[in-house]
């Protein structure tokens, strides 16, 4: 069977393109996700890429991919910094968590430099912009082929 990456993605991340893009960047969802679909594709893996603005829906999605993705890749955005909810979920997925932000986190406001979810990711990527996304992808790669 081949392997799964699953991606999501949180609150806001719907705008990406038109909100603060000297943030976050130029590059919209849908050019992250086909990004992300091309280097699958290259080394073998089902995507599934999902965004949610609502924190109960990120649960059931995070709560999807238990028994099914070889991967997990999240940016939770603003629920990074302020969601047990997530927090509790991941700790029931069972394959490796790569936390993302496209921004680096720690070069901003003080309340975005504490994660809910760092704790229990195999590892945190930030400030690489969407290509971030990829670096987590390869990364799950080298991880399943070990
Ligand atoms: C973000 C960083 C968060 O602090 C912020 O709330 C976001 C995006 C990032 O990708 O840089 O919405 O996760």
């Amino acid at each position: 069977m081949t392997p799964q990456i699953h991606i999501l993605n949180g609150p806001n991340l719907n705008l990406l393109g038109q909100r603060e893009p000297e943030i976050y960047g130029r590059e919209t969802l849908a050019d992250i996700k086909s990004a992300c679909q091309k280097r699958c594709d290259t080394l073998g893996f089902d995507l599934f890429f999902g965004q949610s603005n609502d924190e109960g829906k990120l649960v059931d999605l995070i709560q999807a991919a238990r028994g099914k993705a070889a991967g997990l890749i999240i940016n939770a955005g603003a629920y990074t910094h302020t969601s047990i909810a997530l927090h509790d979920a991941l700790k029931a997925v069972d394959c490796p968590i790569y936390e993302v932000h496209l921004s680096n986190i720690f070069a901003r406001e003080t309340f975005r430099h504490h994660s809910y979810i760092s704790a229990l990711a195999k590892g945190v990527i930030c400030g690489l912009g969407w290509q971030g996304y990829i670096v987590a992808i390869d990364a799950i790669n080298t991880t399943v082929k070990d």
